[in-house]
This record gives C-alpha cells, structure tokens and sequence, in this order.
C-alpha cells in the first residue's frame, strides 16, 4: 500500500518529461561571432566563453541534467531570455552604438556580481570568476565600450583608452 504514494510523484515526473522544450542550438555564423568581429585578448574570450557563452550565444552546452523537467523548462527560459539580451554569436549583426551598449552593460552585470547569475555558477563551478577575471574582463569590456568605444578597430580602441586615462590623470 505504502508504494503507491512513491508511485504517484515519480509517474507525475516521468509525466512531465514528455514536455520538452526546444534545446537546438540556432545554426552559429562565424563571421558574425564576437570573437571575429571584435578583437578580443584570448584571456577575455576564454572568460566569456566559460562563464557567459551558455546563456548568451547559440553555442550552449547542454549537460544531461539540463534536460531534464522541471530543470529544463528553467534552463530553456534562461536560454531564451539571455539570448534575446545579448547574443555573442550574433553580434556582428549589431551596429556600433548597440556593441558598445552592449560591452557598457556587461561591465557592469560583471561588476555587479549580478552577471553569469547565481543559480548558474551554483551548477558550473568554472564559471565562477575569481577576483582577477573579473577585473581583466570589465577593464578590457570597458576600454571597448560605452562612450571609449571605437566599435572594433584596435587603433581606435587604443586612442579611446588613451584618452581616458588622461582625463583620469587630470581629475
Ligand atoms: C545562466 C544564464 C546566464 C549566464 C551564464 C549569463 N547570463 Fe547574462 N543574462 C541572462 C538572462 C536570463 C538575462 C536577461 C534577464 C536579466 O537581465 O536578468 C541576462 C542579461 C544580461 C545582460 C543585460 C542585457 C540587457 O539588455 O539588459 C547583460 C549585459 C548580460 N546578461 C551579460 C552577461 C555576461 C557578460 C555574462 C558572463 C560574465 C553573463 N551575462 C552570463 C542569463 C545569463
């Protein structure tokens, strides 16, 4: 008798499972991928690639557990809304103004502790970034946008970060 109060929940689990959300990543261009189109240190990329990727570009790793339901309906929703805030696969397609927004707010997600999300880094370790990721990542995020940025030319880049060290000195 007492086997049947098992049987209810663990039917109701199996159940939900037949509710799969679409896991697919979208086709990736490369040419568009921010790693083509901005001209980003290895140590950023390798930062953002870890900690940013799986949310934020259409080269999500799908662990087993992430396919599972409930988990999976959670994981699919953050997919989605973390891809429709900013996508690095397809970056290419924005234009300068939105690329250096987009940089500006990274910094600061970063800088907030609010970027990768908690419940994320709880799961993947390795995403969690030590105090000197951190900094390598909003320094170089920042030296490339908001109001330094020169949308992906590296000399334009240099002369903004120059420029904005100077006035620091000034200050
Ligand atoms: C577990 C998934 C996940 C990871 C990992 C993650 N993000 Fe996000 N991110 C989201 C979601 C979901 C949103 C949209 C909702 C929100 O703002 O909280 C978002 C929003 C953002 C936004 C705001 C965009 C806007 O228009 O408001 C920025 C910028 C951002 N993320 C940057 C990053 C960076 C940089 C990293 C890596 C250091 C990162 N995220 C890691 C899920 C993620």
């Amino acid at each position: 008798m007492k086997k049947i109060f098992w049987l209810a929940p663990l039917g109701a689990l199996l159940a939900i499972q037949l509710i799969r959300p679409d896991m697919t990543n979208p086709p990736v261009d490369q040419a568009q991928d921010f790693r083509q189109v901005m001209q980003v240190p290895a140590e950023a990329q390798t930062i953002l690639e870890a900690a940013c990727y799986d949310c934020h570009s259409n080269e999500t790793r799908h662990p087993w557990y992430s396919q599972v339901a409930p988990v999976s309906w959670w994981v699919a929703d953050h997919i989605n809304e973390g891809r429709e805030a900013l996508n690095f696969s397809t970056f290419g397609a924005l234009n300068a103004e939105d690329r250096a927004e987009a940089l500006e707010e990274s910094a600061e997600k970063v800088q907030e502790g609010e970027m990768p999300l908690n419940s994320y880094t709880w799961m993947h370790p390795e995403a969690k970034l030590t105090a000197e990721q951190r900094d390598v990542l909003i320094k170089w995020l920042n030296a490339n946008g908001g109001e330094g940025a020169g949308a992906g030319t590296p000399e334009a880049d240099t002369k903004a970060a120059t420029e904005d060290n100077r006035h620091d000195d000034d200050d």
